[in-house]
């Protein structure tokens, strides 16, 4: 039996004994730093790009393939020399919100900064904390192998005039907290829409048409949209189904979730609260179609 099946089979159990129940619950407030930092941790899925298959935890090198050319992700340890360990908090901040280097240099938004700027203050500073607290390696960035002229870092400042919003997440007056739980957590740690909206020629989120699916994922896959429009199948989906698919892969079907959103269900969405999940799926029924 795959390990993924197993823990399907094991959750799905104990989903049986305590069955789910929908109550209009705030999310509880986590307040043992270490503990919120690698639950938020777990919410940006930092594991699925930072961590190469059979490499050391988040000690980069990942290659990342691209209609650009191949990136490759870097050491994110507490290692001084080769990784993030003498970055002060306003570094890492400024690089998570605004994508720019310590050496005020920009980054490529293959680093999805586009969608982590949302995430709040209180939550970078206990994913930093969090961070500083796993095992350094020392292993060297492998610069990226991109074609011209995208292997021109300054660039990306012209890319982010056009495509990249800085502002904010703020939160929606009219709506319910759990509402606002999901939108945080799909438009900011989540970057659900990096992947699930369509992306204009150079590469920037079509916003106006947030999650509305994206023919030219990840490695060429084809992303499903979101939206509860008529031609996504998620809107023939019960929230029961919804909330199968993103906590252990399954849909209604009987099918599993592969390809990149095997890695988020892996390392993210799976690992999350059964309160953010409704949050996420309250948010997601009330997606314009
Ligand atoms: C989709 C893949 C992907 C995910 C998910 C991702 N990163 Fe990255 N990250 C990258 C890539 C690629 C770069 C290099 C960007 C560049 O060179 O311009 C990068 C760069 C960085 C840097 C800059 C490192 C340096 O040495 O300059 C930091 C810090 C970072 N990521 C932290 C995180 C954290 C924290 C998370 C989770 C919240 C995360 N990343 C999630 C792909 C990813
Ligand atoms: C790295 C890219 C990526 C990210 C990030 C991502 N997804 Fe996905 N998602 C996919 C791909 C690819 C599929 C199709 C998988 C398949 O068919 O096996 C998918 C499928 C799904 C499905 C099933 C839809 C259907 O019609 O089959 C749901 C629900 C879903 N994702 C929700 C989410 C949510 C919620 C988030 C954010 C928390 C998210 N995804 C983030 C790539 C991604």
């Amino acid at each position: 039996m795959k390990p993924s099946t197993l823990k399907a089979l094991t959750i799905l159990s104990s989903m049986l004994i305590s069955p789910i129940t929908w109550a209009d619950k705030d999310t509880p407030e986590v307040s043992d730093p270490v503990k919120s930092g690698e639950y938020i941790f777990n919410m940006g899925g930092c594991s699925s790009c930072h961590t190469a298959k059979e490499g050391k935890a988040l000690a980069g090198g990942l290659a990342m393939e691209t209609p650009f050319g191949v990136f490759y992700t870097p050491n994110i340890t507490p290692d001084k020399e080769t990784g993030i360990g003498d970055w002060s908090d306003e570094d890492f901040i400024r690089a998570m919100t605004k994508g720019e280097a310590p050496d005020g240099s920009h980054y490529y938004p293959t680093f999805p900064y586009t969608s982590y700027s949302k995430m709040s203050r209180h939550d970078l500073l206990a994913l930093k904390d969090y961070l500083n607290q796993q095992t350094p390696v020392v292993s060297e960035n492998r610069p990226h192998d991109l074609s011209f002229p995208f292997n021109l870092r300054s660039l990306m400042g012209f890319w982010k005039m056009v495509n990249f919003d800085e502002t904010p997440f703020v939160p929606d007056k009219d709506k319910s907290q759990v509402w606002n739980r999901g939108a945080y957590i799909v438009n900011g740690p989540g970057h659900c829409g990096e992947c699930h909206s369509p992306r204009n020629l150079i590469g920037g989120v079509k916003s106006e048409e947030a999650l509305a699916g994206n023919l030219e994922g990840p490695e060429g896959e084809k992303v499903p949209g979101l939206t509860m429009a008529k031609e996504n199948r998620v809107s023939q989906w019960s929230d029961e189904d919804l909330l199968f698919s993103i906590q252990i892969g399954m849909t209604p079907d009987g099918d599993f979730l592969g390809g990149s959103m095997g890695h988020v269900i892996e390392n993210s969405t799976g690992k999350l609260s059964q309160e953010d999940l409704k949050a996420i799926i309250e948010y997601l029924r009330d997606s314009e179609s």
